[in-house]
């Protein structure tokens, strides 16, 4: 028998208790033991729940417990969720998470600590939640120098670009519906601004290339700053702006991590997804572009990977499973002012000034542009520092938008 402990009854840890308890007779069949769940931890009383018998509140019960081997900790953050796990590793129990923010700050030390217990730390469902992507990564892609991971990983930002592309909202419109529909935390912060997907390329980076990126490394920006104006000229040239997390590896090893918004091409795989869901295309030598696409986020799908990493748990039991990686660095990464891109710039400047610094390009228009308003795109040569460059001495302040 092996038990379970869930950290946290919010949605993916009720979703877990949920999947572990309908499909127990699938799951024990392909364990070829039987998984049970007997502890939920939280602060808060579930008196109703079916799960009412299992509730505890001090974690110490689940640390204690000899016949716990699998904790699941879908708490979130990197305070409480970071002493439960080390605590539970250091008692030799496999942990299994959805916390991209704790995996991506303490990832590398948490999966030495589990190494050294001879237990696994599985986070599958911190990244593209119920998406296959860090296993593929892992090992059905091992055979490949990886150079490029690149996606769209943030559902809720997705889902707001999608209603102010397809149904015209505003940005605050779009967000409060996706509000409404349960998409968005009550505070959206760090899905718009980027942070979600920011620690979602660092966990990708790291299995990719095999070294700690931490996200104070990788430049972010989000989507608060896009409005229908910007909409309305991406759709001109028949682009879509997406929300995209990039990670680069250069053929000296090193390796840049970024999140911003861009332009794409509406021919191009990642422009067509849409709604609350993510897609993560991987570039290796062997395999050329491989794209994984699903629902990103939401209760079952994350379950689905949670439980999956509790059954691999389960049965490599004694040691220490699939993921590692090593140390970060200062000087492992370089910037993304180094890479060349095409850029959209919008700004308050005649035509003639831009063409004047930047040669040709391709002017855009839109229905009741402002006077004086001019945006444009630029062609792949410019860096970002080249392009500021570029168009230093423009009045001031006249740079409204620009992006990859
Ligand atoms: N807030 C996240 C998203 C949930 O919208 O994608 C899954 O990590």
């Amino acid at each position: 028998m092996i038990y379970v402990a869930i950290l946290g009854f919010g949605v993916v840890g009720s979703g877990v208790a949920e999947v572990l308890t309908t499909n127990q007779e699938s799951i024990d069949r392909r364990v070829r033991d039987e998984i049970r769940l007997k502890y939920i931890l939280d602060v808060r009383d579930f008196p109703d729940s079916p799960y009412a018998d299992k509730f505890v509140k001090d974690f110490s019960v689940i640390e204690n417990d000899p016949e716990v081997s699998v904790v699941v900790e879908t708490i979130g953050g990197a305070t409480v969720a970071l002493d439960f796990t080390r605590r539970a590793l250091q008692a030799g129990k496999s942990v299994v998470s959805s916390n991209k923010e704790l995996v991506a700050t303490h990832g590398y030390d948490l999966l030495q600590l589990a190494k050294e217990k001879k237990v696994s730390y599985l986070f599958e469902a911190s990244v593209g939640g119920g998406i296959p992507i860090l296993r593929p990564l892992t090992s059905c892609l091992a055979a490949n120098e990886l150079t490029e991971v690149c996606g769209i990983l943030n559902g809720t930002t997705n889902y707001i670009l999608t209603r102010m592309i397809r149904g015209g909202l505003s940005f605050d419109a779009a967000l409060k519906e996706a509000q409404e529909k349960g998409y968005a935390e009550r505070d959206p912060s760090a899905d718009i601004q980027g942070q979600d997907a920011c620690r979602k390329i660092c966990i990708l980076a790291a299995l990719a290339f095999g070294q700690h990126i931490y996200p104070s490394q990788v430049p972010t920006e989000g989507i608060t700053g896009i409005t229908l104006e910007d909409v309305a000229y991406a759709d001109s040239c028949g682009r879509k702006i997406k929300l995209l997390g990039r990670a680069i590896r250069r053929e000296d090893g090193k390796i840049c991590a970024y999140v911003a918004p861009h332009l794409l091409d509406g021919e191009e795989p990642l422009a067509g997804v849409e709604d609350v869901f993510n897609a993560i295309s991987v570039t290796g030598n062997a395999i050329g572009e491989v794209m994984f696409y699903g629902r990103g986020a939401g209760k079952l799908p994350t379950a689905s990977a949670v439980v999956a990493d509790v059954i691999d748990a389960a049965r490599s039991m004694g040691q220490s499973k699939y993921l590692d990686w090593g140390p970060g660095g200062e000087d492992i990464t370089f910037s993304p002012d180094t890479l060349s891109d095409r850029w959209y710039v919008r700004l308050h400047a005649p035509a003639e000034e831009v063409r004047a610094r930047l040669g040709e390009v391709q002017f855009l228009a839109r229905p009741g542009a402002t006077e004086g308003e001019t945006a444009f795109l630029t062609g792949r040569q410019y860096t970002r520092p080249e392009l500021d460059r570029a168009l230093e001495g423009l009045s001031a302040d006249s740079v409204i938008r620009m992006y990859h």
